[in-house]
């Protein structure tokens, strides 16, 4: 059964704006970072109307694994229920609207409201209220089960959800991102990955300063000096982590490409020399790691450069609009919390080996990988995220409205198109972030076809 949600303006702000006053070709106005009217507008014009990623199947393998977890602010359980549907449950109690599942994840058939005991299967439907004789209701009317995300896809083990009925599939709205997406999944064995524990870090700034910056070139060098500074340390060639960003990144054969729809690919690889073991020579010091990487080269000799490159961050940037990508070898996500706050949170990523094709490796290539994992989140992210909030503090300047996001704008065959209609562009230009913000005004005057479903 679905209910069809009407987004009357008294419920939603999306038309008390002049959005193409706010978003410009070269500039966007202050508001749109700070003005909570126009965060909570968001919360259904973008988190419920396009596919926002949920989870990763591989958090739950088995019938009965549930997550909790955010589509926009709403409290979701993301669970496969005790068929093997893999189902988005808000999780909030028919009853009085208590939140029905408090832990991270778990394997349950059943979910019993810790208020007044309602409780309720899997598949969202009620399962048994206590004292019955006190109601004059049927509860088998489908409106006392729980409301879920009427639909949810998945693509090569990433799950996203939407409430709009009309969007796309979600292929047809990965589009072009989904082919960085394969080449990503398809340089592990198996093309498979598993998600791992995650650095969870947030920032008092709104969450579109973190899209904003998800392919920023442009600030690596001077933002994360430090960084840079300290993987170059002990190295003889000074080519360690992200080096290609330094004297002439534009000239660089790395790029940035916008795919429509709000997503965009930093393709660092063509930066990195081609060979087995090109990788791994670009990792940054990690101590601690050199007896993994000895005992792998003693144990495997010309074929340990491949499995060292498997524990390497992967050079890519792969940005699906609104809240995930990929970077290295993470998963990440970003959460609103409210106009000036947003999480953040790094999944780490495992290489999997089920039929033992990698010959007893997978636990190495795992530990020097959760190694080479810690460098980013825990040296650079902090970087951008201190970026974030000194940005959303000199927002305060109610006086000076503008930010501009201009760069490359104008100058002859700099942002080329191809014949797919992918943008191109150098690594520091901000192409990326004028293109996805158009798609994001486009979406704030639209009008979804919001819905959830109820098991019948
Ligand atoms: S709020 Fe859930 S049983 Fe009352
Ligand atoms: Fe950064």
């Amino acid at each position: 059964m679905l209910d069809k949600i009407n987004v009357t303006p008294a419920r939603n702000a999306s038309n008390r704006y002049d959005w193409d006053e706010l978003v410009q070709e070269d500039r966007v106005h202050r508001l749109i970072y700070t003005d909570p009217a126009i965060f909570e507008a968001e919360m259904t014009q973008i988190f419920g109307a396009v596919w926002v990623y949920v989870g990763h199947e591989s958090q739950i393998a088995r019938n009965d694994d549930f997550i909790t977890t955010r589509l926009g602010l709403r409290p979701i359980i993301l669970l496969r229920d005790s068929q093997g549907v893999i189902r988005a449950l808000f999780n909030r109690c028919t009853h009085r609207g208590t939140t029905l599942c408090r832990k991270d994840k778990g394997s349950a058939r059943t979910f019993t409201c810790p208020y007044h005991g309602w409780s309720y299967l899997n598949s969202g439907k009620l399962r048994a209220v206590p004292w019955p004789d006190g109601y004059a209701c049927d509860f088998k009317d489908a409106k006392y089960n729980v409301a879920q995300v009427p639909r949810v896809e998945s693509y090569r083990g990433f799950i996203f959800g939407t409430l709009n009925l009309d969007a796309p599939p979600l292929l047809d709205y990965l589009g072009g991102i989904a082919k960085p997406i394969d080449e990503w999944l398809d340089r592990q064995p198996k093309g498979r990955i598993a998600v791992c524990e995650a650095n969870r870090l947030k920032f008092k700034g709104n969450w579109k300063l973190a899209y904003d910056n998800s392919g920023d070139g442009y600030h690596v060098v001077f933002s994360h000096r430090s960084l840079l500074e300290m993987e170059n340390r002990q190295a003889d060639v000074a080519n360690k982590g992200m080096s290609y960003y330094k004297s002439s990144p534009d000239t660089s054969p790395m790029y940035m490409a916008y795919m429509g729809n709000g997503h965009h690919f930093k393709d660092k690889r063509p930066a990195i020399e081609k060979r087995a073991g090109g990788l791994w020579a670009v990792e940054g010091p990690a101590p601690g790691t050199e007896h993994y990487q000895e005992e792998l080269r003693r144990r495997y000799g010309g074929k340990a450069d491949d499995i060292l490159d498997l524990a390497s961050s992967e050079p890519v940037n792969i940005n699906v609009f609104p809240n995930f990508s990929l970077l290295g070898n993470h998963i990440q996500v970003f959460e609103p919390v409210s106009v000036d706050e947003t999480n953040v949170t790094w999944y780490g990523t495992a290489v999997v080996d089920e039929d033992g094709a990698l010959g007893g490796a997978v636990d190495t290539i795992n530990t020097l990988r959760m190694r080479t994992m810690e460098q980013f989140p825990n040296f650079g992210e902090v970087d951008d995220l201190a970026n974030f909030e000194e940005i959303q503090r000199g927002l305060a300047c109610l006086e000076d409205e503008w930010i501009y996001m201009h760069r490359g704008l104008g100058i002859p065959d700099r942002v080329k198109t191809d014949a797919n209609g992918v943008i191109m562009a150098p690594a520091t230009d901000e192409a990326f972030m004028r293109e996805y913000i158009k798609e994001w005004k486009r979406l704030m005057k639209a009008k979804p076809n919001i819905a959830v479903k109820r098991e019948p």
